[in-house]
């Protein structure tokens, strides 16, 4: 694991305390700082992945910070992964309360050049994935479930991006996917929320510094142009992405439920300057 400067949390390190959470792709990136945070807030968390070197020196990272953490190999576009991986943690831990969908895939290519089975991939992986840990999971996160004594359901939450509110190059098959995964959001947000009080929420977030979305995707100038292409004059981190996560699946959020929150500095909104 790199090592990160340390930014201190402005939340109380025990809002997520007796919480369990299960991430895909919590192994590394994103899906690893949020996984990080819900542990530092209190949360137990089980995390899960196809590469079993990359998860085992994750939850190493993660117990060497004192985290309950546990890895699951496994592949969320298949539904017997799925359901193993959620059965286990639910073993493990004795409840799941939140739910990050974090496993994504992504390369660039153009529209002429994409195969239908490239698409497919990465809808299979990205929204079709995020429906079927959803599904799942719902035995575990609604109020009455497995391992749940309370009235109060769990949560989900669905991590998305923006390239689907305008159009970007090159990317035909994740701007769907995401779009799905958006649509999924508002969905099991009404669905759930009205018969289960499961919230159901998601994060987009703009270019974070340090992550394979970043690496694979944004041309290398992006930080020495920062200055123009950024409202904030800059890249995020993936602290910034799972600050919004914590208030999310924490109680500070619980009356949020539906939306995307997107996390990018106003990056997606930004025009050139005249
Ligand atoms: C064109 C490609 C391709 C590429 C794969 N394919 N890579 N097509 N250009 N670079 C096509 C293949 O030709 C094949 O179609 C189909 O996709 C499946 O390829 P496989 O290699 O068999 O798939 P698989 O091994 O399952 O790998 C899945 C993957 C891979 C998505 C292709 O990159 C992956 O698993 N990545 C996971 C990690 C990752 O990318 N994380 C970053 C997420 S960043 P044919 O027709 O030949 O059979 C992110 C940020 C989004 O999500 C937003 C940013 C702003």
């Amino acid at each position: 694991m790199e090592m990160e400067m340390e930014m201190e949390s402005p939340f109380k390190a025990d809002i997520l305390k007796g919480k369990v959470g299960l991430i895909t792709g919590g192994g590394s990136g994103i899906g690893f700082e949020i996984s990080t945070q819900l542990g530092k807030h209190g949360a137990s968390v089980a995390i899960m992945g196809r590469r079993k070197q990359v998860l085992q020196a994750a939850v190493s990272a993660l117990q060497s910070l004192g985290i309950h953490a546990i890895g699951f190999e496994g592949d969320v576009r298949k539904r017997e992964d799925a359901k193993r991986v959620i059965e286990s943690t639910f073993k493990h831990f004795g409840r799941i309360d939140i739910l990050v969908n974090a496993a994504a895939g992504n390369f660039l290519v153009n529209a002429e050049d994409l195969s239908p089975n490239g698409f497919r991939t990465v809808m299979d992986i990205d929204s079709v994935g995020t429906f079927t840990m959803c599904h799942e999971a719902l035995g575990y996160l609604r109020k009455g479930g497995h391992g749940r004594n309370s009235t109060i359901g769990g949560s989900i939450l669905n991590i998305s991006a923006t390239l689907h509110y305008t159009a970007s190059w090159y990317q035909i098959h994740v701007s769907a996917a995401k779009a799905a995964v958006d649509s999924i959001t508002r969905s099991l947000a009404l669905e759930w929320g009205a018969d289960y009080d499961i919230r159901v929420n998601g994060i987009a977030p703009g270019p974070i510094a340090d992550t394979p979305g970043l690496s694979k995707l944004a041309p290398a100038e992006i930080k020495t142009q920062a200055r123009e292409q950024l409202p904030l004059f800059k890249i995020g981190d993936k602290w910034d992405i799972a600050m919004a996560a914590v208030y999310l699946v924490s109680d500070a959020g619980k009356f949020v439920n539906g939306t995307t929150l997107v996390v990018d500095g106003g990056h997606w909104l930004n025009r050139p300057r005249r």
